[in-house]
Parts: structure tokens; C-alpha cells; sequence
């Protein structure tokens, strides 16, 4: 495992940057998994300067994205997919035919999952897969306790998950109470992980990460055992190791 230290969050995210970008130079036609969230905001908004100034071309990437709420549509704010080309694809010259978040409007939560392990599968596997790291040590929407050999699966949202992302939707009765997720199986048999982590609110957890016990109540932990996994994280985040 290899920490770099970073200063802050805008040095976090070019770093991290600097690695995707390292990626797709060495295989244009990479298999990119892709997280949501406030942590690869920054890494993102790099890429594309990047883009811009013709320094990078993801014409022949792909993408698989970590998770979606159940029930949500793509064209609805809170989705993930809205996230995601919002935030990265609308900017740069990615074939959106090429990038797959699991199917929010599928019922049939067997089907949605199934689908998504193949279009994994189909696509020779995940050659980098960019994480976010959670509170309680999260890793997608795989919560304390869960299994690490599971593939993509539906997940009940704990109760605290649904009170805090309330604040998005207009009552509590809008928010998802369930979402599609890639297990700890799919990502663990990525070839190379990129865990992002910003802030003095994730140091504690970080250092369990990093050093506890592993154990699915930590279910981030399993990345110990992963024979390449780089962590950018800046001071905040790393105060406590
Ligand atoms: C996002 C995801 C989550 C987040 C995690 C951290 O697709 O699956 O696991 O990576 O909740 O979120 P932030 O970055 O908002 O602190």
C-alpha cells in the first residue's frame, strides 16, 4: 500500500488526478470504476482542466460506477448518474454509451445486479477503481457487517444514511430507502485502487482503515489485503496516523 500525504484537498485531488491521468496515458482504453460523492469532486474538476487543454483523451474509456439509489431515475438531481455526468462526463469527450452506473429504475433487484457484475465481467474487469471513503469505514453503500465476497447487491439504507442525505429531497418520504452497490468482491478484483480521503472528520476511521484489525465492521479494511492500493489523503485526514 502506498500513502501519499497531502496538503489539502486541492493537492489530494491533483494527485489523485495525476494517477488516473497516468492511467489512461498507459491504456487509452481503460476500465475506470468511479465513485460519487464530495471526496473525487476536486479529482474530477482536474481531469477535465486537463482535458481542456488537450492533455487528456477519454474517447477510448470506459467507466463502472460504484452504486445508485434504487428508484432513482438519471435525470433526477440526486441521482448518481446525474452526479456523475454532471460532474465529469458532460466535460469531457467520454462515449456515454461507455459508462454504466447500475440501473436505478430496475424493480427487479436481481436482474439490476446481475446485469451490472456482467457488464463488469464483459469488460475484462476494472483496471483502476477510484474510492471514497465513509464515516463508519464504508466502501460504496457496503456498510459495517457486510459480507466481503458479495457482487453487485441491493442494500437497505441504515437509518442514519437516509436521515442524512434527507436534506436533498424535498421530505423524508423521497428519500431512496435502497440502492444498487458493487460488493467488496468486485472491488477487490480491481487491478489497482485509489482510495481518496480529505478532512480531519475522517481520521479516525482512516487509521482503522490503515492499521486495525480487518474485519467487516471496518469493511474499508479489506483493502489491506490488496496488492495495489494507493491512498492519497491530505494532513487532515491522515492526523491520526
Ligand atoms: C460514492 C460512494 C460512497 C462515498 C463515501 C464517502 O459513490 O459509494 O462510499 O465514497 O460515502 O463520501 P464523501 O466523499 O462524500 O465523504
Amino acid at each position: 500500500m502506498i500513502i501519499y500525504r497531502a496538503k489539502n484537498y486541492q493537492d489530494m485531488s491533483r494527485k489523485a488526478a495525476n494517477i488516473i491521468s497516468a492511467q489512461i496515458i498507459m491504456k487509452p482504453n481503460c476500465v475506470l470504476g468511479l465513485a460519487t460523492g464530495s471526496s473525487p469532486v476536486g479529482t474530477y474538476k482536474q481531469l477535465i482542466e486537463w482535458y481542456k487543454k488537450g492533455d487528456l483523451d477519454f474517447s477510448k474509456v470506459t467507466s463502472v460506477n460504484l452504486d445508485e439509489y434504487k428508484g432513482l431515475s438519471p435525470e433526477n438531481d440526486q441521482s448518481y448518474r446525474y452526479f456523475m455526468n454532471h460532474n465529469l462526463f458532460d466535460h469531457v469527450n467520454i462515449d456515454k454509451t461507455h459508462t454504466f452506473v447500475p440501473n436505478g429504475l430496475e424493480k427487479d433487484s436481481k436482474k439490476a445486479c446481475d446485469s451490472y457484475n456482467e457488464i463488469i465481467r464483459k469488460q475484462g474487469g476494472i483496471d483502476l477503481q477510484l474510492l471514497g471513503l465513509g464515516h463508519n469505514g464504508h466502501i460504496g453503500f457496503n456498510e459495517p457487517g457486510a459480507a466481503f465476497e458479495k457482487e453487485t447487491h441491493c442494500v437497505d439504507l441504515t437509518e442514519s444514511t437516509i436521515e442524512a442525505n434527507k436534506r436533498f429531497f424535498a421530505s423524508e418520504e423521497d428519500v431512496p430507502r435502497q440502492a444498487y452497490t458493487m460488493g467488496i468482491k468486485n472491488i477487490m478484483q480491481a487491478k489497482k485502487i485509489l482510495v481518496v480521503v480529505s478532512g480531519e472528520d475522517k481520521a479516525a476511521i482512516l487509521k482503522e482503515v490503515l492499521y486495525g484489525a480487518i474485519t467487516p465492521e471496518v469493511p474499508a479494511s479489506i483493502l489491506q489485503l490488496h496488492n495495489d492500493v494507493t491512498i492519497v489523503a491530505d494532513e487532515a485526514a491522515l492526523s491520526n496516523s
